[in-house]
């Protein structure tokens, strides 16, 4: 029988954006299972509670196979190795993402070697998209659809 091959694909993800969906769609073609984890203390201070976070991505996802929405907090590796995943997805946008991600990967494989860190790139539509842009533009009264899941977008209009 083969293998079950199960990644997370962990981050802030406040709000989750049409990049992270495309890091998640190509992730689905690599790997059987997806478990898409929202860290639940960010250093960076959240628009939106861990519950909020996790509820628009469920909604998100919710025509997606194979992938299944948690939180966590901790150290990452201990986490992935607890829900049996040996890979970590993380998106790479630009050459600017690059030094903290080789950090992280460098210092997670230190403690964890049998857990593998995959890079995927998105769309070049979206590489300019980040989670605190799209917060700054709609603040600001900016369109940010068809950048964000429709869900993000609604909520993103009551909340700020
Ligand atoms: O979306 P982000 O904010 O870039 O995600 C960062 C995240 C959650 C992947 C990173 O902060 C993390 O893994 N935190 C968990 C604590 C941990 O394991 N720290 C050591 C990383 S080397």
């Amino acid at each position: 029988m083969e293998k079950h091959r199960k990644a997370i694909y962990p981050g802030s993800f406040d709000p989750i954006t049409n990049g992270h969906l495309d890091v998640i769609e190509r992730s689905l073609t690599i790997f059987d299972e997806i478990e898409v984890s929202v860290i639940k203390n960010p250093s960076k201070k959240a628009l939106f509670s861990t519950r909020e976070r996790v509820e628009m991505i469920k909604s998100a996802l919710k025509n997606y196979k194979g992938v299944k929405v948690s939180s966590f907090d901790g150290l990452l590796v201990e986490y992935a190795k607890k829900m049996g995943a040996n890979t970590i997805i993380r998106g790479l946008r630009a050459v600017s993402d690059f030094e903290y991600e080789f950090q992280m990967a460098l210092m997670n494989r230190r403690m964890a070697p049998e857990i593998k860190s995959v890079y995927l790139m998105p769309s070049p539509e979206f590489t300019f998209l980040s989670s605190s842009l799209i917060k700054e533009v709609c603040s600001l009264g900016g369109n940010i659809k068809d950048l964000v899941p429709e869900t993000v977008e609604k909520n993103l209009l009551e909340k700020l």
